[in-house]
């Protein structure tokens, strides 16, 4: 048990970590998210009613936390700004407990277009990016031409930088897709709105996030994505633009890595990618009729509302993805979704040219060739919806958990069976 905890999603998104994240929550202190933007959703339930999450920490949704965005995301002013308006809505109060990095970079309209028509161009090739704008931002951030939250809450200074950027983004418009462009003097219009709006949130994160943790108060780190997007580590080039493990927190947040504690895997009890790129455990099309509907199985994207592609559990890239995160806890989402299967399968090898290999493939090239081993276990048959302690699952479920942990060597602290608050089975507290 330790005081800080980074919670990582080991696949390829959409493991569930909003729930998992919601969860811990109640127990942290201080809630904090180092990468990405709107590009992540979390659909958090609670006594029947349904938030959803881009870019604020989900845990805004217990009255004592503190919620941090940190320096290495980047922010679309008019998307935080709406969900800002929906927590109103529901009554939900954040001043003094919601605080911007002025280092996060913002997601201009530009962005959003290069994002959109690049993968117009792509075709067949396109990555399948969530069309927000979030490769172009980050493309920026590194070419230096970027703007951050503390010239966007300063007026003079967003003009001055974008009538120093503009002109090179609006060829690349013009050259590449044909489009007429952007103009500085709406953009500071409309932003500078924007701007006043965000200011009063902008804050000294890192040094608020230090200071908690000299306290010893404990701090929650909220993943985005999934280990196999890292643009690193991940399904090159099939992967989003920020690194999206738990060496990231630190990156994103200014956060020593010596503090951070704790890192929590979730991972589905099966496997689940949206957008394009290499899945070796796919479903074939008989193997997916077997499962209910995407909606009843719960696996239509938060974000952009597409059908998530499904297969088998993946020990193999559960084991890499641990390595990468230095994963010491596993959090087993989504168990229940397995309750009508007759023979459950996990992937225990991949073979290359007829050849078991023992490192996790770096091209998407040998990813798409290689040919799953599977172990084929028997399912339970009957609903785990309404258990709350480990003892009352089905032998054949605790057969399943057990067989993941031995294969990957980490235990599993919580398993859900169900979206909301209650339908979790903790095996250890995890935070101290
Ligand atoms: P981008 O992050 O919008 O550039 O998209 C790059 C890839 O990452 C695409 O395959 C997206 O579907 C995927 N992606 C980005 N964010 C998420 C997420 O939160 N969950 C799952 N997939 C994501």
């Amino acid at each position: 048990m330790k005081k800080n905890v980074a919670v990582m999603g080991m696949q390829w998104g959409d493991e569930g970590k909003g729930k998992v994240i919601d969860l811990l929550s109640e127990r942290a202190h201080h809630i904090a998210r180092a990468q990405g933007g709107n590009n992540a959703g979390h659909t958090i339930i609670v006594q029947g009613q349904e938030f959803r999450f881009h870019l604020i920490p989900s845990g805004i949704l217990y009255p004592k936390t503190k919620c941090y965005i940190g320096g290495g995301t980047v922010i679309d002013p008019a998307w935080l700004l709406k969900e800002m308006e929906g927590l109103r809505h529901h009554s939900i109060h954040f001043d003094k407990r919601l605080f911007i990095s002025p280092y996060a970079h913002v997601v201009l309209p530009y962005h959003r277009l290069l994002d959109q028509l690049s993968e117009q161009k792509k075709g067949k090739s396109a990555i399948g990016t969530t069309g927000r704008g979030i490769g172009p931002c980050y493309v920026d951030k590194v070419q230096r031409m970027g703007i951050r939250m503390a010239e966007l809450v300063h007026p003079s200074l967003l003009q001055t930088r974008l009538e120093k950027v503009l002109g090179a983004k609006n060829e690349e418009l013009k050259n590449l897709y044909g489009h007429s462009g952007c103009s500085v003097e709406e953009i500071v219009r409309e932003y500078t709105e924007y701007g006043k709006a965000l200011a009063p949130y902008v804050a000294p994160v890192e040094e608020m996030l230090f200071a908690a943790s000299e306290a010893g108060e404990p701090i929650l780190f909220e993943g985005a994505q999934g280990a196999l997007l890292d643009v690193t580590f991940g399904t090159y080039p099939y992967v989003t633009s920020s690194c999206t493990l738990a060496g990231g927190i630190s990156a994103g947040l200014g956060f020593g890595p010596s503090q951070i504690g704790c890192v929590l895997g979730v991972t589905k009890a099966y496997t689940t990618r949206v957008g394009n790129g290499p899945f070796p455990t796919e479903f074939s099309t008989s193997e997916l009729a077997l499962f209910p509907d995407h909606t009843s199985s719960r696996e239509i994207g938060t974000t952009t509302g597409r059908k998530r592609r499904m297969g088998w559990l993946d020990a193999i890239l559960l084991r890499h993805t641990i390595c990468l995160n230095g994963a010491d806890r596993l959090a087993l989402m989504k168990l229940d979704i397995l309750d009508g299967i007759e023979e459950i399968q996990i992937c225990v090898g991949y073979k290359l040219d007829g050849k078991l290999i023992k490192t996790f493939p770096s091209t998407v090239e040998e990813l798409e060739r290689v040919v799953p081993v599977y172990e084929s276990l028997p399912g339970w048959k009957s609903p785990t919806r309404d258990i709350q302690v480990y003892d009352e699952l089905p032998s054949h479920a605790k057969g399943y958990l057990r067989k993941i942990e031995q294969l990957v060597n980490v235990p599993i602290s919580l398993i859900s069976v169900g979206p909301d608050r209650e339908k979790t089975i903790w095996m250890d507290p995890i935070f101290e």
